[in-house]
């Protein structure tokens, strides 16, 4: 029986032109460059226009990844919109697959917040593997800027905006996706949130129902530090493991862009030097689903990651959801 697999063999990235550095930043809450940079390395980020649809960054990025795959939007059979962000609570992802002109394929939206993207990678595998789609379209999108508290200085400070995305193809007897570990733990939900608040209305005598409104994101950030730096390498582990794998077989770890204290300490406790560890951060803050295939697409074009090349990426975030893929960059087994 022949076995099926992944390739993963584009990547594309979108940001918003408008960037907001941090010394600007401290003329909105009581910030400066100072705090923000040596406490979570984030120096600007890039801030959606109001007219800007979530849609408009998905499909640039798409686009991007469907030229370096060298497929046309008619041979998708699959779209995944990771989002927390869409701007119909519907979901987004018909509208992306509608404006790329995929038409043959089925598309969806899938919340995992900062896991989203590792969420969607694991899930848009299962449909290749068994057989049942040839290619899919992975994006990673989020406006966050949309839905932080601009006068709450724990938060505002470091989220961006942005959309990354990949395409996933079918191969035989290979498998780009060496390995996963995916989890959530509902009782930490509280860590961080973007809750919708009820507002009770009353229709006729005896019926009541809610015509609320979201609220804004909070977090206790220190308990999602702490979160992370544990779970993230434990998640890593669990992958490498079931990849028959260790830490030194890593080319690249390329994790979720939160904070660079948070990659740093990853690395150290995965042993794995500071030099194979993708960072963007800096230029775009936390950009949520978007920021590990954002990261991806960047060090792919610069030439730093090289088809073959064995990537780890985690995210981790809201739910809260943490997970890690063990992956193969690009055309390998063609290379092989
Ligand atoms: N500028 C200046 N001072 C600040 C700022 C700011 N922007 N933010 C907080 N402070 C102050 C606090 O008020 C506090 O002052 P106090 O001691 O007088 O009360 C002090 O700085 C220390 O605050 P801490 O919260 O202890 O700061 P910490 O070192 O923990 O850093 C941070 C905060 C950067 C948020 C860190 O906890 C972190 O990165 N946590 C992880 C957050 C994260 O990654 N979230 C995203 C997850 S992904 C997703 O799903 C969306």
């Amino acid at each position: 029986m022949t076995t099926l697999g992944i390739a993963i063999t584009g990547s594309g990235g979108a940001t918003p032109d408008t960037a907001l550095d941090n010394d600007t930043l401290s003329q909105i809450v009581e910030t400066s460059d100072e705090w923000i940079s040596s406490r979570t390395g984030i120096r600007e980020r890039r801030l959606a226009r109001p007219e800007t649809q979530l849609c408009d960054l998905a499909v640039a990025a798409s686009q991007q990844a469907l030229e370096m795959a060298g497929l046309a939007p008619s041979e998708l059979d699959l779209v995944i919109l990771a989002t927390s962000t869409a701007e119909d609570l519907f979901g987004s992802a018909s509208n992306v697959q509608h404006r790329l002109g995929a038409s043959q394929a089925v598309a969806f939206d899938l919340t995992a917040a900062c896991s989203g993207f590792v969420f969607g990678l694991v899930t848009a595998a299962q449909f290749l593997r068994t057989g049942v789609y040839r290619n899919a379209l992975l994006v990673g999108a989020d406006i966050l800027s949309r839905w932080v508290d601009w006068s709450d200085r724990r938060t505002c400070v470091l989220f961006g905006d942005g959309a990354g995305a990949v395409v996933l193809q079918r191969v035989e007897e290979a498998d780009g996706l060496l390995g996963f570990e995916l989890r959530s733990n509902g009782a930490q939900n509280d860590c961080l949130m973007l809750n919708y608040q009820p507002e009770a209305q009353s229709l006729v005598e005896g019926v009541t129902v809610s015509q609320g409104r979201y609220g804004r994101i909070a977090m206790n950030g220190q308990e999602v530090y702490k979160f992370a730096v544990k779970k993230v390498p434990e998640a890593i582990e669990k992958a490498l493991f079931r990849a028959n794998l260790s830490t030194d077989d890593i080319d690249w770890l390329v994790l979720h862009q939160a904070n660079q204290r948070i990659l740093d300490a990853v690395a150290k406790r995965l042993n794995v030097p500071g030099e194979k560890v993708i960072s963007n951060l800096a230029r775009y803050g936390n950009t949520s689903a978007a920021s590990i295939p954002l990261a991806l697409d960047e060090a792919v074009r610069s030439n730093r990651i090289r088809p073959g090349d064995t990537i780890a990426a985690s995210g981790f975030g809201a739910g809260l959801t943490w997970g890690a893929a063990i992956f193969k960059w690009g055309d390998f087994y063609r290379e092989a």
